[in-house]
């Protein structure tokens, strides 16, 4: 997909599209439909307007006069004006980008609006709802001649020239974290006969070329020579290896922040098997790591001046004769043992060997992504993050960066009164916490595991994993936490 910003009047703009946004408020909505109109030099009759008043989600299509460059335009409604966002250009721009895409244009000209404030941020805003309402995972499916065509380029335009750089630089950076969001999406989508250890880590491998950053990749080895006893034990049902993927990106001068993702590639719950219902949604449970691919990523292509460490630990939990059992206890990178009263509840048992080892970098920060627990989704649905931490500043900082991105998270508490639930007799921990406040327990077990450091660990279970498309997000893996983490690090001093 091509996208640019340039300067250019309506009527002289010979996109096969071309978007308009109106607002909802009487006074303004004619004035704006009016304005089009003079501007194209065309009269637009009540009847094209039809009952199309300028709501959020609503558009109509408007058939140009004859000798004009374009015969298409798409007016979007945007809502009242008092409650614009930036949430609100994003899915105004998704219904343009996906309205032209089935009057099968190719090219689409979406205008910002004249009174669009901060102009940068719109311009992101809008590129990115755009880019990110035309992704597809539709690589496994043949492809038909009478297939509709894909839009190709998209243009985001203003009329005058005054922000051209503004609105550039804002399009190139919404480019480069929609194609990340795209990749983390990719990776959560594909199958686990693709997508499982050494694939995932050959993925990060990819990526780190292609943009700009380093990755180191530890064999089955390797990790046992750094005693990580939960990646081991976890993968040890599965014919797959496991992997220890390291990402490394910016100046070693600065302590990085370091980003941990879950890299669960098939989750299959092991001996404490789940059910077959929904079971195939477990190819997802790879999405943390996803996350941090793709933050990677674009983190490296634009260029950030952080220095950050990923950390992936990628396997496979399937049972077998070879895999750990109810009762297993195993040992973790620093020392401390769990006792794994249920096998489904691996995550944590890989992440505590990350997050000890995340101690070695010295960290500002260490934040950590994970489809970990069910119980989140309960809490949560799928419209908010589970956060936990020991930071309140970092916790903060995400808390806004959740809210400029719309990746919202919601913080919930690590009282300590919850740590006998996890409580074991025979080990350091135990790997479950029992039916109550599952997701709590799950950030808990974690925090028996982290160095002194600080620390935020996210839920994403709910997040990444959907099950209904939104405007600019499908049914399927979301690639949650790209855009957040990246925002984030844009921000961060
Ligand atoms: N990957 C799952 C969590 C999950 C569930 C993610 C639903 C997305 C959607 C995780 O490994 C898991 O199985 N957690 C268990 C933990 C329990 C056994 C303590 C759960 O949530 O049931
Ligand atoms: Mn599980
Ligand atoms: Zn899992």
């Amino acid at each position: 997909m091509n996208v640019c910003f340039e300067s250019a009047s309506v009527k002289e703009n010979s996109a096969d599209v071309i978007a308009v946004f109106v607002h909802r408020d009487k006074a303004t909505f004619s004035r704006e439909v009016q304005g089009f109109a003079r501007r194209m030099a065309a009269r637009i009759s009540a009847a094209e307007i039809g009952d199309f008043k300028g709501k959020e989600g609503e558009s109509c299509i408007v058939y140009a006069q004859r000798g004009a460059r374009t015969r298409r335009y798409v007016l979007v409604g945007l809502g009242e004006r008092k409650k614009l966002s930036l949430e609100r250009y994003r899915r105004a721009a998704a219904t343009a980008a996906k309205r032209a895409r089935s009057l099968k244009a190719k090219t689409l000209a979406i205008y910002v609006p004249g009174i669009a404030r901060p102009f940068g941020q719109t311009v992101h805003a809008l590129t990115e709802g755009a880019l990110l309402s035309l992704y597809k995972f539709d690589k496994y499916v043949s492809k038909n001649d009478d297939d509709p065509a894909k839009v190709e380029s998209i243009s985001i335009v203003t009329e005058g020239r005054a922000k051209l750089i503004e609105g550039k630089t804002a399009v190139d950076k919404a480019r480069i974290v929609s194609e990340s969001t795209a990749l983390a999406r990719d990776l959560g989508n594909a199958p686990g006969n693709e997508i499982f250890p050494q694939t995932l880590a050959e993925a990060a491998r990819q990526s780190a070329e292609r943009s700009g950053y380093r990755a180191t990749i530890l064999d089955e080895q390797e990790i046992s020579d750094l005693a990580m006893g939960g990646v081991l034990g976890v993968s040890r049902g599965s014919a797959h290896p496991p992997r220890f993927i390291i990402l490394e990106y910016g100046p070693k001068s600065k302590r990085p922040i370091v980003l941990v993702g879950k890299g669960v590639t098939f989750d299959s719950g092991g001996i404490s098997i789940k059910p077959s219902a929904g079971m195939a949604e477990m190819k997802m449970d790879m999405s943390g790591a996803a996350a941090v691919i793709g933050t990677f990523e674009a983190v490296a292509r634009l260029k950030l001046p952080v220095h950050i460490v990923g950390l992936i630990p990628a396997v496979e939990n399937l049972p077998s004769g070879n895999a750990i059992r109810p009762g297993d206890i195993l040992r973790h990178y620093n020392g401390k043992t769990s006792e794994v009263d249920n096998t489904d509840a691996e995550g944590r048992l890989i992440l505590a060997d990350a997050l000890g080892y995340a101690g070695t970098f010295k960290p500002q920060a260490v934040i950590d992504l994970a489809t970990l627990t069910g119980a989140v989704v309960v809490a949560l649905g799928h419209y908010a993050t589970g956060m936990m931490g020991n930071d309140s500043a970092l916790m903060e900082k995400l808390k806004i960066a959740g809210e400029a991105t719309y990746e919202r998270v919601w913080q919930l508490p690590l009282f300590d009164e919850y740590e006998n639930q996890i409580r074991s007799d025979i080990a350091d921990v135990k790997n479950t916490g029992g039916r109550w406040a599952g997701c709590i327990t799950g950030g808990l077990f974690l925090r028996k595991f982290i160095g002194n450091y600080k620390w935020v660990h996210l839920d994403i279970a709910g997040t990444a994993i959907l099950e209904e498309n939104g405007d600019y997000t499908f049914k399927g893996a979301s690639g949650v936490g790209v855009r957040l983490l990246t925002e984030l690090l844009t921000r961060w001093k």
